[in-house]
């Protein structure tokens, strides 16, 4: 029987039928598949709907189906390619199901699969009932068994959740082990690993004295790789003690790097899976932005153990109960390890360059969504670093030590329970006072708010008129009026403080504030820090920016004043290329800004590169209706020139100052000073200085460690010749048994302005040596052209966009995920210049014509909408 995609919507939840007390689960490995026994202790639940109990399941053997013991014939049940439905049930039962899975030719990298010499799991959100039929939902909760065995020598190492309390030998040549996990979880944190897998131990003791066995696995040879990570996790444990008093629960926390994983990592319950991208971290193989992404997805894997597995989702549409706050707690621990100012400027980067644009798009969806066909596409931007940033609101409305405490009443009030992002909000409104009745629109709307600010200055008296409007979203017509906390500071042109930086609430839909005794002129502040996930638009003077940019208390104003200026300058050379007119020079204000910056650089340097980098293509596309990409990337390369040639001798010392010198320690210091040289070093060659490329090859040369290599390759990019071909093949041999090494080379090969880049990726696809089962290979080829490579990628004659659809084609025979993820890049074709849009559109009718999963066809029916 085949099921059609059904949509399903928030609001037509209902209790589960059927409550899960126990599972227990045996695996039996062998050399081509896989036998899994599932014993499950149910019992009707009173609160559910009666009638037939369906239990989930796709794409395996269903051998056996037994009620107390008692097999059942194959007419007393049906069974569907998505589904088995049970009827005539005891109230209270022991139902076995045994299924045969195929891990060998499993590429959809979902349920129980092979990453090289790896058997494991992915089952968030629903890859269990790829393992076994299950009410796959996450408000049924059990507590789970696991015994595997299988064949010693090939897989010495056997790991599932909760703790090993029972292993040894089994059959010859075989051995078993069975593991307790104590907490009722929901399926979707099941966990299993086999595998012939190196591994590096230690021990963290929680602050009540529990020692907890530590490990990372991986395969044989990249042990040296895991310190950093598990340098992280000991640092993750303890800021979660010291901040929110929460102490592991568990005799051991495990993490297993794979090489074939679809997404960052995964949290399940006692043994975290992730890719192996987001843990390895080594000086001579990894960046300082890779380092500081592994430590951060370990503490964000490690957060969830609370949120999101100690209280978890009653359902999907709550995604962002878990994932927002974690990634706000993640977002709060990476500001504690790094620079604070520099980490939410990424932070703010983040959102305004990938979250703006998909909640101005096709996909345009709420935090808490109302309804779906797939649930993987899903894992957005916007539940995840918009779930964040409203989190971040409360907050600052809360007051630090008040959110604190709310967090833990929480986690106390629902522990052991499945519930909803309203649950959180109450949680959140009895702790702090706080009446957050307006404020849940930012949950149920989808869209980002405009805010205007003006400002009238009289006889001392400032007065500011704050007014807010929100586009219509795709299904959303009408926006309501958002409680938006804007951050305010007001300054004299010097520098001095006359107002204090206080939240206010713009929560109509115009708002007047009134500063009395503000001596003119007044320098106004706002939205400091992003402190609301809106655009902004103010009438602050060239004059202005400049001072803030100077003189603002907060390093985050600072770069944002900074990004103003640039942005004013950038749109003017768009108009300019689009009208066929001279580009403008950089301005005296512009000049004069870099000119202080450059001469009187900033102890933290780190900020010193962000502060001297221009606002992204992307960035700039936000600015216009529609997105003329050559003109964009156009105007970005001359201001970019401008710049160098105007500041060369003054970027010159700045990276003679700061060139490698001692050998490579990753802290926020050195990070800084290499950033900032990298950045120098990009100006320098864009605007291709003489001797610029024997600088480059020296760099490389000498470099012990991967940013400095990297920041080498970067600058030549943009100089084609022997230099970049010599060091990007010396490159390409001396890493080709790095994977992760070889995906930053196929980034490079794809994305040098001059080269043709789509000929270039198709002969790199069609290499046999390419891997495209992998998900970090097709990301760093396929994302690289897209979203490295614009003018490149949006050719005029459609070729990039038949490439894409081409290999969204093939992959979506195999890999669903990968595939819709990437179908997501041609989807808001209307946002595109009609030269660009057509083209796009195009692609999305060829990929409409073809047979889809469900996943892609999702995507590909809201572009085509
Ligand atoms: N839950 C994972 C996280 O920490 C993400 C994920 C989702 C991983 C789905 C795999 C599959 O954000
Ligand atoms: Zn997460």
């Amino acid at each position: 029987m085949t099921d059609q995609p059904q949509r399903q919507y928030r609001l037509d939840y209902r209790p589960p039928a059927y409550l899960v007390d126990t599972v227990a689960l045996d695996f039996d490995i062998q050399e081509n598949n896989t036998q899994v026994t599932a014993q499950l202790a149910v019992a009707r639940n009173v609160a559910g709907p009666a009638g037939p109990w369906r239990l989930d399941g796709r794409g395996m053997r269903l051998v056996r189906v037994a009620i107390d013991g008692a097999d059942l014939a194959h007419d007393a049940y049906e069974l569907t390619d998505t589904a088995l439905w049970l009827d005539n049930l005891p109230s209270v039962f022991e139902l076995t199901i045994v299924t045969e899975l195929d891990p060998e030719t499993n590429l959809s990298l979902e349920g129980l699969y092979r990453s090289g010499a790896i058997l494991c799991t992915q089952c968030e959100a629903t890859g269990f009932s790829r393992i076994t039929y299950f009410p796959d939902r996450p408000d049924v909760m059990a507590r789970f068994t696991t015994r595997i065995e299988a064949d010693a020598a090939r897989y010495p190492v056997l790991l599932s959740n909760g703790n090993c309390t029972q292993a040894g030998m089994a059959q010859p040549g075989r051995h078993y082990a069975i593991y307790e996990d104590p907490f009722a979880k929901p399926c979707y944190l099941f966990a299993l690993v086999a595998g012939d897998l190196g591994v590096i131990r230690d021990t963290y003791t929680t602050a009540s004295g529990r020692e907890v066995a530590l490990a990372v696995f991986t395969e044989h040879g990249n042990e040296p790789q895991c310190h950093h990570a598990l340098d992280a996790l000991k640092k993750a444990m303890a800021w979660d003690e010291a901040t929110y008093d929460l102490e592991y629960d568990l005799d051991q926390f495990f993490i297993v790097a794979v090489g074939s994983f679809n997404m960052g990592a995964m949290e399940n319950k006692g043994l975290n899976i992730f890719n192996t991208a987001c843990v390895f971290a080594h000086p001579e193989t990894a960046t300082d932005g890779d380092f500081a992404r592994v430590r951060d997805v370990v503490a964000h894997e490690y957060f969830h153990n609370y949120t999101g597995n100690r209280v978890t989702c009653r359902d999907w549409f709550q995604l962002s109960l878990k994932e927002g706050l974690t990634v706000y707690r993640e977002h709060q621990f990476a500001i504690d390890h790094g620079s604070p100012g520099v980490t939410r400027i990424e932070q703010v980067r983040m959102i305004r360059d990938i979250q703006f644009p998909e909640d101005g798009g096709p996909r345009a969806h709420p935090v808490r969504p109302d309804s779906y066909i797939e649930m993987n596409n899903f894992y957005t931007i916007t539940v995840y670093e918009k779930g964040a940033e409203l989190i971040r609101m409360i907050a600052q409305m809360a007051g630090r030590e008040a959110f604190t405490d709310a967090v833990k009443h929480y986690l106390h009030k629902h522990d052991g329970q499945a519930v909803t992002i309203e649950d959180f909000v109450v949680a959140m409104e009895e702790t702090t006072g706080l009446d957050l009745a307006q404020f849940r629109h930012w949950y149920s709307h989808a869209g980002t708010p405009r805010v205007a600010i003006s400002q009238q200055h009289e006889n001392n008296t400032l007065t500011l008129t704050l007014s807010q409007s929100t586009p219509a979203t795709p299904g959303q017509p009408n926006k309501p009026v958002f409680d938006i906390p804007i951050s305010l500071a007001v300054f004299d042109t010097a520098g001095s403080q006359q107002v204090p930086p206080q939240l206010v609430r713009l929560n109509h839909a115009r708002k007047k504030i009134v500063y009395k005794d503000v001596p003119e002129p007044a320098v106004v502040s706002a939205l400091r820090g992003l402190s609301a996930p809106v655009k902004l638009t103010q009438d602050t003077t060239e004059r202005d920016l400049v001072c803030l940019m100077a003189h603002d208390s907060d390093p985050v104003s600072r770069w944002d004043a900074a990004q103003s200026l640039y942005m004013t300058h950038l749109l003017a050379c768009v108009d300019a290329i689009r009208a066929d007119h001279a580009l403008p020079g950089l301005g005296d204000g512009l000049s004069q800004a870099i000119t202080r910056l450059l001469a009187d650089w900033p102890a933290d340097r780190a900020l010193l590169a962000e502060m001297l980098t221009l606002p992204s293509t992307i960035q700039i596309g936000e600015a216009f209706e529609r997105i003329d990409v050559a003109a964009i990337d156009g105007a970005r390369r001359a201001v970019r020139q401008q710049i160098g040639s105007r500041f060369e001798e003054e970027l010159t010392a700045l990276a003679t100052a700061h060139a490698p010198r001692s050998t490579y320690v990753f802290d926020q210091d050195a990070a800084g000073r290499r950033a900032v040289f990298a950045l120098a070093l990009g100006y320098l060659a864009e605007t291709g200085v003489e001797g610029i490329e024997a600088w480059c090859r020296t760099v490389y040369d000498e470099a012990d460690n991967m940013t400095d290599r990297m920041a080498a390759l970067g600058a030549l990019q943009y100089c084609p010749g022997a230099t970049r071909d010599r060091l990007l093949g010396d490159f390409a041999r001396r890493f080709a048994n790095e994977p992760l090494v070889m995906d930053k080379w196929l980034r490079l090969q794809v994305s040098a302005p001059d080269i043709d880049a789509v000929a270039q990726a198709r002969a790199l696809l069609q290499d046999p040596a390419f891997d495209f089962t992998n998900p970090n290979r097709l990301r760093a080829l396929l994302g690289g052209l897209v979203r490295g490579n614009a003018p490149a990628f949006h050719r005029a004659d459609g070729a990039g966009y038949a490439l894409l659809v081409d290999e969204i084609l093939r992959i979506d025979a195999f890999n669903p995920q990968m595939a819709a993820a990437l179908a997501g890049l041609i989807a808001p074709w209307q946002r595109y210049d009609a030269r660009y849009g057509q083209g796009m559109r195009a692609g999305l009718s060829r990929l409409d014509g073809a047979e889809l999963s469900d996943n892609t066809r999702e995507i590909v029916a809201s572009g085509l909408a």
